[in-house]
Parts: C-alpha cells; structure tokens; sequence
C-alpha cells in the first residue's frame, strides 16, 4: 500500500449534537498542496484540528506521515490556526515552544515571516509578552508569529487555517510571501475562502455534507 503523508478513513466527528464530518475518507500524497473551501460553519477548522492531532475523532482513524498516535501526529505537522492561538508568554517563547532553537533560525524564521522589524521596535525585543491571549499583539502579527513558530518546526506537514483572512492588503502580501516559504517542498492542506491566491498547483477541494469533494 502507497504510504500517504494524510491518510484519513471513515472520519466521523459531531460537538455534542452537531455532526460535523461525516464518513469522510481523504488521502494526500506527500509533497501535494491541498486548498480547501466551504462554507462557513461546514467544519474546516474542525478537520484541520483531528488532522493535526488536536481533536481525537469519534470513529476512524487518521496518519499523518506514518504515524498515527496523537502525540507522534503533533510532532509531524505545523499548525497556523484562523483564530489567535498564542500563549500568554514571549514572542521567543511563542516561535520556540520551549524548544531548544538556536537565536539564528529564530531570527531567520522572524525575516521570513517579516517580523524582525517589529519585534526590534518592541521593548524587551523577542523577550516581550504578547499579553493575555495575545492581547498585546495585532491579528497580523499574531498570524505571523505562528508563521515563524511553523518555520522553526520545520515538520513535514504544513495545515493552514485562513491564514490571510482579517489581515489588510499589505499584511497580506507578506504574509503571502512567508507562506510561501514555509510551505516550499511540504505538504500542504490550506483552508481558505478565496483560492485565488494559492498557485495553480493546489487541488482544490470543497467540503460538503461533512464530507470532502473535488472542486
Ligand atoms: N467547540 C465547539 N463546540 C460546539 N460546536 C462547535 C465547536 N466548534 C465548532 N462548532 C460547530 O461545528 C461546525 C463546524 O465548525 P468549524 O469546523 O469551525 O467550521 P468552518 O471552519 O468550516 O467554519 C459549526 O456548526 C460550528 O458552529
Ligand atoms: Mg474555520
């Protein structure tokens, strides 16, 4: 059997009485780029969620390069969440996740993600708190943080949760740019409402019924 770098079968997940995915199967193969659209509410997020290992499905079962433990999935994909998803802790702190990452390939994620200018112009540089729930820091940046903190992991598989949506036109070009970075030779599923920006490399695909179908 061909070894899939996201391999889903018979997915099924529902919120108390809401389903959500419904017998979804999907396979991608490594190095594939996957936009993804649908509606709102038809639970996107949710799958990128089970796919990193974040949600446990109700029935299914779900690989992610191989491994198929939740704690073996984290470490194997890079996560840019739609809604904040920063710590009340550093900017470092943040990018590193406490992990051991040399001040260089910070650095280097934090041009890549068009931060360092920020962040020098911040009083405490990388050692500043983003605040309560990222309360110190704009929706951009905050977005560019988990962008740097993806770019540090350099995990093989790379999820995307609107990463452009809420952003102004010219936070969007640079953070288009940074993801184009980190996605570069990965693989990739990148939910989005406009898949306009994405290149003509990605397969499209829409989700539907609680089930993924090709656009
Ligand atoms: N934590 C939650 N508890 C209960 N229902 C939720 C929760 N998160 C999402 N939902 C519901 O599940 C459905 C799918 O949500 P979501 O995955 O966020 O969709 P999308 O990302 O496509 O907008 C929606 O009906 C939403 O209201
Ligand atoms: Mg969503």
């Amino acid at each position: 059997m061909e070894r899939y770098a996201v391999c889903l079968e018979k997915i099924s997940f529902s919120y108390e009485n809401t389903v959500v995915l419904n017998d979804l199967s999907f396979q991608v193969k490594a190095g594939e780029h996957i936009g993804l659209i649908g509606d709102s509410g038809c639970g996107k997020s949710t799958l990128l969620k089970i796919i990193a290992g974040l949600y446990a499905p109700d029935e299914g079962l779900v690989s992610i390069a191989g491994e198929s433990l939740p704690e073996k999935i984290r470490e194997k994909a890079a996560v840019v969440m739609q809604h904040n998803s920063l710590f009340p802790l550093s900017v470092r702190e943040n990018i590193t996740c406490g992990h051991d990452i040399s001040e260089e390939r910070i650095w280097s994620a934090c041009q890549s993600a068009s931060l360092t200018e920020w962040i020098e112009s911040l009083p405490d540089g990388l050692d500043t708190s983003v605040g309560e729930r990222g309360g110190q820091v704009s929706g951009g940046q905050a977005q560019r943080i988990q962008i740097a903190r993806a770019l540090c992991k350099d995990a093989p598989i790379i999820l995307l949760d609107e990463p452009l949506s809420a952003l102004d036109q010219d936070t969007g070009a640079s953070v288009l740019h940074a993801l184009d970075t980190l996605t570069k030779g990965k693989t990739v599923i990148h939910v989005t409402h406009d898949p306009e920006p994405l290149g003509s490399h990605y397969l499209l695909y829409r989700m539907e019924g609680g089930r993924l179908i090709r656009a």
